[in-house]
């Protein structure tokens, strides 16, 4: 980077950090249990990807308030690493996760400054709510930094909207920055914002469509602030991230809850199709450093694979129906191997060898197990087999 970009990223970075400081963004947040690294460790066994370990290292960059690391805490003994460009979101962070003791650290730094020869490497990276907001410099540098942190067989989660919808929230962004004053005190900043948009609304002419000005209306005064107030928003595709990450060997798996397109075999048609199907939202997109490549069954390893379905009879055509207690709601279950996991683990989770292993004793072994791992897939998707981390 020249030193003009560098001073002009420098410019917006700092920008961004008045604004987490003077508005910080979800204080006291808890993180998210679909975030946690049981479940996106379970996305990547899905693929084949999975380091195996109890003690996997995290970095978050953005962290905020340090929600998410607290989270990711309870789930490994590894070293745990927050980094912040708001010098009161990582007092929050550092004050909450004190008692994590040594294996945890926060830094407030730029990510403009990131030292990756220094700050070592990691299992599992969170970009969460921060690659659409930074400017194109951090961006380009946040892939890099990314390329040289994430340990092969390693995770990363990244949350972006996608790239319709960015185009008219960016349009509203831009058309509120022409009519209010930028330098007003935060209060009185987001009140005019939101009276021009209730003013778009109002008369109805704009080209501004009313999912987005009711998104603007209706989201909590943070993220109205960050999102409309902010110097940057910045499109992202899954495409656009698969090709950057995967020169560097990072290829996209899925959505943090596998979506349509999960048995599409190589990441860029997936991705392609995580695009088609976004229709504009917020996704959560998990990534993994040599994703498809060393995707034998054997390394699916110590995930726990755990179902709530138990055996409730047969349909009129003799397929095996299985149900949800809870729920009540029954499925048929084509695959005669599958039902048969099926029994095996509504007796206790078992790992995904164990379940190799036992379908390779049934004739047509191999073949019967590829099918049961595909119809992982669409039961993962269903919500009714689920990953169970053992730390
Ligand atoms: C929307 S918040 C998300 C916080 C947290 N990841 C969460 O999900 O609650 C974005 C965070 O990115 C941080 N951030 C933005 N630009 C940054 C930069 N250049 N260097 C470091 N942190 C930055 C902000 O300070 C803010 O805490």
């Amino acid at each position: 980077m020249s030193a003009r970009e560098n001073q002009d990223a420098r410019e917006v970075t700092a920008k961004i950090a008045e604004g987490y400081d003077l508005v910080p963004y979800n204080p006291n947040g808890t993180g998210s249990p679909g975030l946690d690294p049981s479940h996106l460790f379970g996305v990547a066994a899905l693929y084949g990807e999975f380091p195996g370990r109890g003690d996997i290292d995290v970095l978050d960059l953005g962290c905020g308030g340090g929600g998410q690391i607290l989270r990711a805490a309870a789930q490994t003994t590894g070293r745990l690493v927050g980094l912040d460009i708001s010098g009161a979101a990582c007092a929050e962070a550092a004050g909450r996760c004190a008692a994590l003791g040594s294996r945890c650290k926060i830094l407030h730094a730029d990510l403009l400054d990131l030292d990756v020869a220094s700050i070592g490497t990691f299992d599992l990276i969170y970009l969460v709510g921060v690659y659409y907001v930074v400017p194109a410099a951090v961006q380009k540098l946040l892939v890099d930094a990314i390329a040289a942190c994430l340990s092969p067989g390693g995770v990363l989660m990244i949350s972006y909207y996608s790239s319709p919808i960015w185009r008219s929230i960016d349009a509203l962004r831009l058309s509120i920055h022409g009519a209010i004053d930028l330098t007003a005190p935060p209060a009185e900043r987001i009140r005019a914002a939101r009276r021009h948009v209730e003013s778009i609304v109002e008369n109805g002419k704009s080209d501004i469509s009313a999912q987005i000005t009711t998104h603007a209306l209706t989201c909590d005064e943070p993220t109205f602030f960050h999102e409309m107030l902010g110097p940057v928003l910045a499109p992202v595709s899954t495409v656009a991230l698969e090709e950057t990450l995967g020169a560097a060997g990072i290829h996209f798996l899925n959505w943090i809850f596998p979506g349509p397109f999960a048995q599409v075999a190589t990441p860029l048609a997936r991705a392609q199709g995580a695009d088609r199907m976004a229709g504009g939202g917020y996704h959560y997109a998990v990534f993994a450093k040599n994703a498809g490549v060393g995707g034998a069954d054997a390394s699916w390893n110590n995930v726990q694979w755990q179902t709530r379905l138990r055996r409730a009879g047969a349909s009129q055509f003799g397929l095996a129906v299985c149900a949800d207690p809870a729920s009540g709601q029954g499925l048929e279950v084509a695959n005669s191997a599958t039902g048969r996991v099926l029994d095996m683990l509504a007796a206790g989770p078992r790992p995904w060898p164990w379940v190799y292993e036992e379908m390779a004793k049934q004739p047509s072994g191999t073949a019967y197990a590829t099918a049961v791992k595909r119809d992982f897939l669409t039961l993962w998707q269903q919500g009714v087999v689920t990953p169970l981390w053992a730390v």
